[in-house]
């Protein structure tokens, strides 16, 4: 257990940390929010002296840690922050290895503990221990900056907005994945983020902080029903507009079960597919799999009789979208259009769906009537 004491701590007259005193559990994931400046920071240094407070004290399983030796108090608690901070002319393998290295663990050891990392979160050794931090997504770069700091088996590990840089996709898969570790490894993680939707999904214990002091101590969906002032309500309805107003986009419409077929493909093969899947288009793509139009059963019939492949009677003349397109664009042009659907592809061009004049309906009739299924 991880215990406060009336720790307070000033810069110049500014009171920083304002008399704290708080227990976290041992396997809990704890998770510290409040606004910028607050303290959460300066909090979460304190438990591995990265910062002293002037009054007050920090224990770890009853000890006094100004009295532990700080190199060795550091070595068993994990730290992953917001700057990556991996070494970049040091392989991930060597990045993740830092701290056994330290501790003198024989090569095979941490080996054995590289690999065994790695695989926890599905990057096969083979494939990443011998790859540089600049050969990787930032997703990736984070990760092995969670499983160096997990490298020597700390009981504990602190984690200051350590996903604050991703993209929201890749944010949600390591939150996922952080979730998953610590009930595995069964860590005690104090975690620091400034966003609501982070801390309901990862905490056990939500800390509210606010001017170095604790406002509210509860688990997130107690939070959510009571929250202790208007401040931390203020947080949790920042996040429930953030979720209605997130736009929406021709990904979310589409229809991904729709008949593809090569360009090179047989006239007579094409109406087969056409008579067994009930359509009258189909998709066609080009051999490299990029998009190269649509052709229906009416051409066909009208012109297909002296022809070997569909090729020719390949056109162009559904409108298109991408799939990170605004929704209301995409229906747009389709409304706009004498066709049934847009055709939405991915930005290498390859092909995503079809955007109906069925989902348009439905998509209206959401936004009139609620949610209709
Ligand atoms: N080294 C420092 N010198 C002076 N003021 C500091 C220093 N570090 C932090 N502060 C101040 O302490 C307050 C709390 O900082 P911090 O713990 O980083 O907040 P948070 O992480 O909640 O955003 C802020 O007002 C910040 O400006
Ligand atoms: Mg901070």
């Amino acid at each position: 257990m991880i215990r406060f004491e009336h720790v307070s701590k000033s810069y110049g007259d500014t009171l920083v940390l304002d008399d704290l005193h708080l227990d976290i559990g041992t396997g809990e994931f704890t998770v510290f929010i409040g606004p910028s400046g607050c303290g959460k920071t300066t909090t979460l240094k304190t438990i591995n002296r990265l910062i002293e407070p002037d009054k007050g004290k920090v224990y770890i399983d009853g000890k006094d840690i100004s009295q532990t030796d700080k190199v060795k108090l550091r070595r068993s608690i994990g730290y992953v922050i917001q700057q990556i901070g991996l070494f970049p002319n040091m392989t991930v393998e060597e990045n993740i290895a830092v701290v056994p290295r330290l501790l003198k663990y024989s090569k095979e050891k941490s080996g054995q503990i590289v690999r065994e990392l790695l695989e926890l979160v599905n990057m096969p050794y083979e494939e990443y221990a011998r790859k540089y931090p600049s050969e990787m997504s930032g997703g990736q770069q984070q990760r092995i900056g969670v499983l160096r700091a997990l490298a020597a088996s700390p009981p504990i590990v602190l984690m200051d907005e350590p996903f604050g840089a991703l993209d929201p996709m890749t944010r949600a898969i390591l939150q996922e994945e952080i979730s998953r570790l610590q009930k595995k490894l069964n860590k005690t993680i104090v975690f620091v983020t400034h966003d609501m939707d982070e801390a309901l999904n990862l905490a056990d214990k939500i800390v509210f902080m606010n001017q170095g002091k604790v406002v509210q101590v509860a688990a997130p969906e107690e939070m959510l029903e009571n929250p202790a002032d208007d401040l931390i309500r203020s947080f949790m309805g920042k996040r429930a507009r953030e979720n209605e107003a997130l736009p929406q986009t021709a990904s979310d419409f589409i229809r991904t079960n729709v008949s593809v077929t090569y360009k090179n493909r047989g006239i007579r093969e094409a109406v087969e597919l056409m008579a067994r899947r009930k359509v009258d288009t189909l998709l066609v793509k080009n051999l490299d799999d990029t998009y190269a139009g649509i052709v229906s059963i009416a051409d066909i019939r009208r012109l297909g009789r002296d022809l070997k492949t569909i090729e020719p009677l390949v056109s162009r003349d559904n409108p298109m979208s991408y799939a990170d397109e605004d929704a209301q664009e995409c229906f747009a042009k389709l409304l706009s259009s004498n066709e049934s659907y847009v055709v939405v592809l991915n930005h290498d061009q390859t092909i995503a769906g079809i955007v109906t004049k069925t989902s348009v309906a439905k998509s209206l009739a959401d936004a009139v009537w609620g949610e209709t299924s």
